[in-house]
């Protein structure tokens, strides 16, 4: 079955575009190169504490102004981008605060902007990321650890969408050790994540020695058993990629079984996500941002599955990105912020169903893909 654009929607996704460019171009004026997370009272904070810089979310907004760059050529946001991506300069200076989240913070600045204007800076950035990221693989048990301290044999579905900087270094590098550890830490996640049902876990803790699953702690959902969704999102995006990056078929059926969890619960809710697929009814709490890369992650699909999926992936993202247009989008430009409701976890009742710049980045990211602007920047 062939999916087909109705006039309406395309009228649609062209208003909604260009909502987006004219809020990211006033939001540029205002925030500028300030590193920055959720709004407060409209209005974008620089996070840049002495610990604010090595924030895991601190490539979002750099990613944000490269997709604009490159759909508008607008050099205000390219000069924002390119000051953020100095100042994370200070996370690699003082390195124990960085994490196993380089990925999102180097690919969507640094190499986003090696990609598109092939500065040696950038460049030498996204490899020094690669390599520290790397250096967090665990040879025996074959998986990448998270976070710091003693927390040796954790690993979370998170890490998935920071595998594309490995596959990025190995071809820039001719080099295939970085792609041998991406994949070794995909083969893990997907036999100790992912369940038989598609739906998956946040965290799991390895024994270091062997691999063994030791236990699953709560994560950023209800329970340890139930299904956060922006983790099922991680997972059905970054499979997408590490299929898209290496052709192996496992990844791709990891990520259709993942989608489908995803698409079946969604359409559940009028295709608006909860942040737990698996919490009691009361209270609804949604998440906006799990719904906005789950939609990356479909259209992804729909490049690289066959064509009843490619129709299948392309109307769920679809539904997904109008129903939350219409229900979560902040569209005035005096105001910081573009898609409210995402939530950073289950349980944290201070950034709930709030816009969050990973939510807005996704978002972004997930409208120039429909209007075929968007830069591959994964
Ligand atoms: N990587 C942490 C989160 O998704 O909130």
């Amino acid at each position: 079955m062939e999916f087909t654009v109705s006039q309406q929607d395309r009228e649609w996704l062209e208003q909604t575009k260009e909502k987006l460019l004219c809020k990211l171009s006033a939001e540029v004026q205002r925030t500028g190169g300030k590193i920055v997370y959720i709004p407060k009272d409209g209005r974008y904070e620089d996070l840049a504490t002495p610990t604010g810089v090595y924030w895991w979310c601190n490539g979002f907004w750099p990613g944000m102004l490269w997709q604009a760059y490159h759909a508008s050529k607008d050099e205000a946001f390219r000069k924002a981008a390119e000051t953020i991506e100095e100042r994370l300069d200070q996370a690699f200076e003082g390195y124990e605060g960085l994490h196993h989240d380089v990925g999102f913070m180097y690919t969507l600045s640094a190499l986003a902007d090696y990609r598109l204007t092939k500065n040696k800076d950038s460049r030498r950035r996204a490899l020094h990321a690669a390599n520290l990221l790397a250096g967090r693989y665990n040879a025996r048990a074959k998986f990448i650890r998270a976070w710091n301290g003693d927390r040796t044999g954790w690993t979370i579905a998170d890490t998935m969408m920071n595998l594309p900087l490995l596959y990025w270094a190995s071809r820039e590098l001719g080099d295939p050790r970085f792609t041998y550890i991406a994949q070794d830490h995909a083969d893990t996640c997907a036999k100790v994540t992912v369940r038989e049902d598609g739906s998956s876990y946040h965290i799991s803790i390895l024994d270091p020695l062997t691999g063994e699953v030791v236990d699953r702690p709560s994560g950023q959902g209800y329970s340890p058993d139930s299904a956060w969704s922006r983790g099922q999102a991680w997972i059905v995006y970054g499979y997408a990629l590490s299929f898209r990056h290496t052709g192996e078929k496992r990844y791709l059926d990891t990520a259709k079984k993942a989608a489908h969890y995803f698409i079946a619960n969604l359409a559940l809710t009028d295709w608006l996500p909860l942040c737990d697929f698996q919490a009691p009814e009361e209270p609804l709490i949604y998440d906006a941002s799990a719904g906005a890369c789950a939609a990356c992650g479909l259209l992804e699909l729909a490049e690289q599955a066959g064509e009843y999926e490619q129709a299948l992936y392309q109307k769920a993202a679809w539904n997904i990105l109008k129903a939350m247009e219409k229900k979560f989008c902040n569209w005035d430009c005096d105001a910081d912020g573009i898609l409210g409701y995402s939530s950073k976890a289950y349980h944290d009742q201070k950034e709930r169903e709030t816009s969050i710049i990973y939510g807005d980045y996704f978002f972004t990211e997930a409208i120039l893909r429909l209007a075929g602007k968007a830069f591959p920047i994964w």
